[in-house]
């Protein structure tokens, strides 16, 4: 875990405020003037300067200070599963190492493939000491070809990841280059393919890199993020590569995926996720912080157990999730329509942040800023209830509806009580405090409550685990009869 993700020290209990964590990494030559970092270890200091995961470090693993160990999220298995690994020439390479050892660490055996510029920030050497083999570089070299030629390279894994996937080297797939090895493995492979992008902001949202990523996911290759957050060339946005353990995690579900069985299979599930967007005039608008990381993850974990997933989703900057077909809308009301129009349904899983309200009468044109005039009053009006109205939809109801409730205090009593008001069956509770970095990070803790009153607790997990959690409950609400 890397410090902008703590909300506390560990070795030193001081709490790191999200501001300071954010000002710490874009000016740290001003640390000493923020009182919460002077307490902190100097390792700590060291490993934010360079970004490097704080429960790697030396100090802390002697002292068993481990933010993300294992006692706090269970570990997925990985073994026996062959990953060949192609690091790309992306800031983000100098983290492959610790997702080597995450891959490793739950069993799996890793092979490197570094392109030319992937060997700019990560040493061979490095990669090879933890990997504890070759690291594949060259298409050419003659002893590399004769002892493990680039086919049989493509073919030696049970899957091919690409961490960190450059913009370059996503759009060398998309249009089938094979200039290097690990395009020529790629495009070579009979395996699936995962990626995991990392750049800078712009570069992911330039319309090139979003078309190459969504030619890439409709030939089924997975992508795995990426993040939000601030970036080592100081801007901010989404970009950064998912950190090596959430890789890892989401390796371990994905293998689980493919291997299990489909017992959701005809079945449709109809999942909202994301914010609403509710404008004020057509420039402005009413948002919330929303990222829907946790919906678009649970309709990805529906279709891995085999339903045939609608997701219904506001606006985001997420990749649409494999096999899954994505409606886009911006309001409530949008949203109510898509929904609606998707039944009938079996499963309808509202995790979106849906706005409560709209502005009333939203202006047709842009509002001016009258001198001296003060600002215009805006006029608040009631959103439709989408799970309240899916939860009374007569014969078109869904058999399992499921509801979120998003809270900043008493969030157990106040989901009990809107689980009742909604007439949903089961709800999933989280609180959205902002200590928490729910809203847009990528863990959860949450309270599943269900039809007979029951509750269970799933702590501190990857939102792609809370995902395949909700996901097999589900199924076996299906095939066990469940409550
Ligand atoms: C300092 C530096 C950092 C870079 N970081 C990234 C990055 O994070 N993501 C990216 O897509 N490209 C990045 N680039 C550009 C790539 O290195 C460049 O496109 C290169 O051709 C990628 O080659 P590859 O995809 O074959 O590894 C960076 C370049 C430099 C000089």
């Amino acid at each position: 875990m890397l410090l902008d993700n703590l909300s506390r020290c560990p070795a030193s209990g001081a709490s790191i405020p999200p501001r300071m964590r954010m000002a710490a990494r874009l000016h740290p030559s001003r640390f000493g003037n923020i009182p919460d970092f002077t307490a902190r270890p100097p390792c700590i200091l060291a490993a934010e300067c360079a970004d490097l995961p704080v429960n790697n470090l030396p100090h802390h693993r002697a002292e068993g200070i481990s933010p993300l160990s294992t006692a706090q999220s269970p570990v997925q298995s990985l073994a026996g599963r062959r990953v060949l690994l192609i690091v790309a020439g992306g800031i983000a390479a100098f983290k492959t190492p610790d997702l080597v050892r995450r891959l490793r660490e739950r069993g799996a055996s890793v092979r490197v493939v570094l392109t030319d510029g992937g060997a700019q920030f990560v040493t061979p050497l490095t990669l090879q000491a933890v990997s504890e083999d070759t690291v594949y570089r060259d298409l050419w070299s003659l002893t590399d070809e004769s002892a493990m030629g680039h086919i049989q390279l493509s073919r030696s894994a049970d899957v091919v990841l690409v961490a960190p996937a450059t913009a370059n080297i996503l759009a060398r797939m998309a249009h089938g280059l094979a200039d290097d090895l690990a395009t020529t493995v790629l495009l070579a492979t009979d395996k699936p393919v995962l990626v995991a992008p990392a750049m800078n902001v712009r570069m992911y949202e330039h319309p090139a890199t979003q078309a190459n990523l969504a030619l890439l996911a409709a030939r089924g290759v997975g992508i795995i993020g990426p993040d939000d957050g601030a970036m080592a060339c100081g801007e901010y946005g989404p970009g950064r590569m998912v950190e090596p353990l959430s890789i890892a995690e989401y390796l371990a579900g994905w293998f689980a995926a493919q291997a299990a069985p489909k017992p959701l299979a005809g079945r449709h599930a109809l999942v909202t996720s994301g914010p609403t967007h509710e404008p004020i005039d057509p420039v402005r608008y009413i948002a919330n912080r929303s990222s829907g990381k946790q919906g678009h993850a649970i309709a990805a974990a529906l279709a891995a157990l085999g339903a045939r997933v609608t997701l219904v989703s506001g606006p985001v900057r997420l990749p649409d999730p494999p096999g899954v077909n994505v409606v886009a809308v911006e309001t409530a009301a949008q949203m109510l329509a898509a929904c609606r129009a998707a039944l009938p349904a079996d499963i309808f899983v509202a995790a979106a942040a849906v706005a409560d309200w709209r502005v009333d009468g939203a202006a047709g044109q842009k509002l001016k800023k009258r001198e001296g005039g003060g600002p215009p009053a805006l006029t608040l009006t009631e959103n439709p209830d989408i799970l309240a109205n899916l939860s009374a939809a007569g014969p078109d109801r869904p058999e399992l509806v499921v509801g979120f409730a998003a809270e900043t205090n008493d969030v157990v009593a106040y989901a009990r009580a809107k689980r009742l008001r909604k007439g949903c069956d089961w709800i999933v509770a989280n609180d959205v405090s902002p200590a928490t970095g729910t809203f847009g990070g990528d863990r959860n803790s949450v309270h599943v409550i269900r039809a007979d009153g029951t509750e269970e607790a799933w702590e501190n997990l990857a939102k792609t685990e809370v995902a395949s959690r909700l996901a097999t409950a589900i199924s076996d609400h299906f095939v066990n009869g469940k409550k």
